[in-house]
């Protein structure tokens, strides 16, 4: 697989959403590198497949048809990878789904199917994993799965408010953890995948992709669990292809100051020249501001 052997021997790891896929890219990639890997999915004929093959290649792996999207599912998750290889070192919360539809039309289920599996998914599987690599003194690594959608995406207001949420559980995560030994960075992998396939454009159609190995997104993760990379933490990394790239964090920009605060007159007057031709792209396209014209009611006919 491209991956030195053995960085990973001593240590065992979960990864979440591994039957098919970006997960059962990394779940091989993590087996190669001579983790124990617990392959998880809740399709568990194809997190057995995936199973057969890291022991067909030498490696040690089990399955786990544990719902993540549950805290019962992500005890179980965790404390079979402890019973089965005495430790748990390697989290990757990779499990997802994507349930698009326009804002307006959005359901409540859609909206929570997609926040349950991304968000409550992470949150659990990560809280259990991180108790046990604190408890174990042997710290760790937990390795989130966002993606460009939170910068805002068309169709995906549930998709992306679960990515932006897990992006900033990683840096909160990193600032609490790391006292224990523990790292927490996040991957925005690209690949083509069973979801890949429902990515659309802002005009609701189908976006043409090259083919994009799923299994390139793997080394990336394999790097920053091993201990070379042992002095990364609260990192998102845009994987997949031939890039990895750092995304950038949220921060404060342009800013304007007046001492004792702005009035509103301060405001009409002084927001144009200071700000106002300098507002931030929107959405993942990052085009330049499209609005300065203003925005207005569509006229009625
Ligand atoms: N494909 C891309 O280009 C891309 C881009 C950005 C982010 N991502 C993210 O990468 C991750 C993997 O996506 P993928 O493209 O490989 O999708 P995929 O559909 O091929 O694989 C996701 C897997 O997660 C499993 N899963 C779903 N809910 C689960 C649950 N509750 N418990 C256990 N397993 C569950 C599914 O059965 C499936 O096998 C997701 O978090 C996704 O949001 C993918």
């Amino acid at each position: 697989m491209g991956v030195h052997m053995g960085v990973l021997n001593d240590k065992a790891a979960i990864v979440t959403g591994a039957g098919r896929g970006i997960g059962k890219g990394h779940a091989l990639t993590l087996g190669a590198a001579g983790a124990a890997v617990v392959v998880n999915d809740v399709d568990i004929d194809e997190a057995a497949a995936v199973v057969k093959e890291i022991d067909r290649a030498g490696g040690r792996a089990v399955a786990s048809s544990a719902d993540i999207a549950t805290r019962e599912g992500a005890k179980q998750l965790v404390a079979q990878c402890v019973a089965e290889f005495g430790s748990i070192d390697i989290d990757v919360n990779n499990a997802g789904i994507s349930r698009d539809r326009s804002f307006l039309k959005m359901t409540d289920d859609e909206f929570t199917d997609v926040w349950r599996v991304h968000v409550m998914g992470t949150f659990w599987c990560a809280q259990e994993s991180a108790i046990h690599m604190r408890d174990s003194g042997r710290g760790g690594s937990i390795v989130n799965t966002v993606s460009a959608a939170q910068m805002g995406n068309f169709g995906q207001t549930n998709y992306a408010a679960a990515k932006g949420a897990i992006a900033s559980m990683t840096f909160t995560w990193a600032l609490e953890l790391a006292r224990y030994g523990i790292r927490v960075n996040a991957v925005s992998p690209a690949a083509t995948t069973r979801l890949s396939q429902t990515f659309k454009g802002p005009d609701g159609k189908p976006v043409d992709m090259p083919f994009l190995d799923p299994a390139l997104n793997g080394p990336m993760v394999v790097f920053l669990s091993s201990d070379g990379g042992n002095y990364i933490t609260g990192q998102v990394f845009g994987t997949g292809a031939d890039r990895v790239a750092l995304m950038e964090h949220p921060k404060y920009g342009a800013t304007m100051r007046k001492e004792g605060g702005w009035s509103l007159e301060d405001l009409q007057a002084e927001f144009k020249p200071n700000l106002g031709d300098k507002l931030e792209p929107i959405g993942i396209q990052k085009k330049p501001y499209p609005f300065y014209d203003g925005i207005h009611a569509p006229e009625k006919d």
